[in-house]
C-alpha cells in the first residue's frame, strides 16, 4: 500500500529512488503483471505501426528489470538491446534474461557513451523521475542516430503539471513529434492508479 501511494506522489531523490526500486526488484515483475502493466506491449505494437524498419540498436534507458526489452526481443529478433538504469538490483534481474548485450548503472539524465549510435532509444514507465528535461533530451539526442526514434510514455497528470507540451515545443529544433497516443491504461488494477491515472506514449524522431 505505501508503495503504490509513492509510486503516485512520486518517491524522491535519485537516491531514495534507486533504493526504492533496489528492495523492490525481486517482486517488481510479478507485482507489475498483477497490476495489468500492459504499457512495455502497447509501445511495441506502436513500433512495428510506425517504424519502417525493424531497429538494430536499441538503448533501453530505465530498462529496470527487462520488461519493455523483453517483449521488444519478441518483435526484433535481431535488434542489439543495451540497457541503463540506476537500481543495481534491476539490472542484475535484466542480465538474468539474457536480452541485453549490455547493461551499465547510469542515470537517464547523463551522457552515455557507447561505441555505436542508437537507431531507437525508449524510455517506458520511467518519466514521472526525470529531474531535468533539458539532460535527458540532450543525452538522448547525442545517443541517437540522425532519424533515430525516441519512444516513452508519460503520466498524463505529471503532463499537465509541467506543462509537458511546451517542453516538447522547447526540443522541437532536434526532434520531430512522431506521434501522440490517445490516454491509456498504465496500471488498471493498481488501486490509485486504476482508470484515474493513464499515460501517452509518444514517438519522437531526430532530425
Ligand atoms: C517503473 S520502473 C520502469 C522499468 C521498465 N522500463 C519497465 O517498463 O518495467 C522505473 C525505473 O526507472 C528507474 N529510474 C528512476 N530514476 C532513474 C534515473 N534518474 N536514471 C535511470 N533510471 C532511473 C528505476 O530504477 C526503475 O527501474
Amino acid at each position: 500500500m505505501v508503495k503504490s501511494k509513492s509510486l503516485v506522489e512520486g518517491i524522491g531523490n535519485v537516491l531514495t529512488t534507486k533504493k526504492y526500486y533496489d528492495d523492490w526488484s525481486d517482486q517488481y515483475d510479478f507485482i507489475l503483471n498483477q497490476w495489468h502493466y500492459k504499457v512495455p506491449k502497447k509501445s511495441i505494437n506502436l513500433l512495428k505501426k510506425k517504424l519502417k524498419t525493424p531497429p538494430k540498436y536499441t538503448l533501453d534507458l530505465a530498462c529496470g528489470t527487462g520488461l519493455f526489452g523483453e517483449e521488444l526481443a519478441k518483435v526484433y529478433k535481431k535488434n542489439q538491446l543495451f540497457g541503463s538504469d540506476i537500481s543495481k538490483k534491476s539490472l542484475l534481474i535484466a542480465k538474468e534474461k539474457n536480452i541485453y548485450q549490455n547493461l551499465i548503472k547510469k542515470n537517464f539524465e547523463s551522457r552515455h557513451r557507447f561505441n555505436i549510435k542508437f537507431d531507437l532509444v525508449s524510455m517506458i514507465g520511467s518519466m514521472t523521475y526525470c529531474k531535468n528535461f533539458d539532460k535527458l533530451f540532450s543525452n538522448v539526442k547525442f545517443t541517437l542516430c540522425k532519424k533515430g526514434y525516441f519512444i516513452f510514455s508519460h503520466r498524463i497528470d505529471l503532463w499537465k503539471k509541467q506543462n509537458f507540451d511546451k517542453i516538447l515545443i522547447g526540443i522541437s529544433k532536434d526532434f520531430k513529434t512522431h506521434f501522440i497516443s490517445r490516454p491509456l491504461l498504465y496500471l488498471p488494477l493498481n488501486k490509485d492508479f486504476k482508470n484515474k491515472i493513464k499515460i501517452r506514449l509518444v514517438l519522437l524522431q531526430k532530425y
